[in-house]
């Protein structure tokens, strides 16, 4: 497993959802400094990902280059102060000629691209799918180029496919040399969808996360992940894209549920300045340890709603019972649904507790667009 380049889904930071194109190296830097100080480090967090706007121009060399404005000491001195506190530095293109901001774009440049991320010390490379051609073959074959340009480099680089899940990327992402990949349309800071500054709905964490995720999970495993977009947690309105913003509840929940389908964490907030709320969600290393379990396995639906279970190594198993409803409700995981029998010590992984040993079935009361984390572990394993 060790020669994966993503044998657990990828945790880090990205520009996008709190600051769009307001990208330069003061802010990236801040960021690596603070994914430090904040502890998401120690918790796990190790990519620190530039998306789009960060382009100045392709030059009469063939070569992109950052803004010279917002990236005065140039990329390879971003990523060096990136990798100096231990962390690892994403940047982002797109296989048509232009990325979604419009920016120069890698098609026809995929190796020249591809030595210069290296070059730069690229850990990470997002790659969108704007201005590309619709059919699944073209994107297949596009996404195939680059992997294999980022292959011949030499250096590991993560490479992450974002082409919506509009042409079932799960079923080839990994075929063509992907570590994750988009599995919709974009997110809103939103609970419900949400409309997009063009007028076509973002997708609210309530559908995104539990009904367009529901029968991936056969697809993700160690070194290949679906994707469903960056986590909002703590952009409370405030971020880029659009969103009325979700209370402490619903973020709780949004992160739960990403951690139990083994989504790729990556933070999106302000890193600088969290408050506890959006620090005590994203460093919970309870609820991570179910995201980062060697086992690989993606949480899917097994009812009554809403129950998630997540396979563990060593026959333990994430639980979440949530509730999608507007009243409380009592939830209850029935071990025949989880398919497991016998005792099994029950701990709530955001209360940090304990509950005890229980046989058949757990219930739990559970508010609207709350949810309870529990980790099984059979009893004879103790
Ligand atoms: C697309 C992607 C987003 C972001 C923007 C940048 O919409 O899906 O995640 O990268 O492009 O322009």
């Amino acid at each position: 497993m060790s020669d994966l380049l993503a044998p657990t889904p990828p945790m880090g930071w990205s520009s996008w959802n709190g600051f769009g194109p307001h990208v330069n190296e003061e802010l990236i830097k801040g960021i690596a400094d603070a994914m430090v100080s904040s502890g998401m480090k120690d918790v796990g967090y190790t990519y620190v990902n530039i998306d789009d706007f960060w382009h100045g121009g392709r030059g009469e060399d063939g070569r992109l280059f950052p803004d010279p404005q917002r990236f005065p000491s140039g990329m390879k001195a971003l990523a060096d102060y990136i990798h100096a506190r231990g962390l690892k530095f994403g940047i982002y293109s797109d296989a048509g000629p232009k990325t979604c901001g419009g920016r120069p774009a890698s098609e026809g440049y995929e190796e020249l691209d591809a030595q210069t991320f290296a070059e730069w010390g690229v850990d990470y490379l997002k790659y969108d799918y704007c201005y590309a051609p619709e059919d699944r073959g073209s994107a297949e074959r596009l996404y195939r180029k680059m992997s294999e340009a980022l292959k011949a480099t030499g250096r590991p680089i993560v490479f992450s496919i974002c082409e919506w899940g509009q042409r079932r990327p799960w079923l080839w992402g990994r075929q063509v040399g992907g570590q994750l990949w988009r599995t919709t349309g974009d997110i809103a800071d939103s609970w419900s969808d949400w409309p997009s500054r063009q007028g076509y709905a973002l997708l609210g964490i309530d559908r995104i996360g539990f009904d367009l995720q529901r029968g991936l999970e056969a697809y993700a495993g160690p070194g290949g992940w679906n994707d469903p977009d960056m986590l909002v947690v703590g952009l409370r309105g405030k971020g880029f894209i659009p969103g009325p913003g979700c209370t402490d509840t619903e973020y709780r929940t949004h992160f739960s549920l990403w951690c139990l389908l083994a989504a790729p964490l990556i933070a999106s907030c302000d890193l600088r300045h969290m408050d506890p709320a959006t620090r005590d969600i994203l460093t919970n290393r309870e609820v991570i340890a179910l995201n980062q379990d060697p086992l690989g396995r993606q949480g899917y639906w097994v009812g009554p709603a809403e129950v998630w279970v997540k396979p563990l190594a060593g026959g333990e198993l994430g639980v979440g019972l949530f509730n999608r409803g507007n009243e409380r409700a009592t939830v209850t995981a029935h071990w025949s649904n989880l398919e497991i029998s016998g005792r099994y010590h029950v701990r709530d992984l955001w209360q940090h507790a304990d509950l005890g040993v229980f046989e058949g079935k757990f219930s739990a009361e559970v508010a609207p667009h709350d949810c309870v984390i529990l980790r099984l572990t059979p009893e004879t394993a103790r």
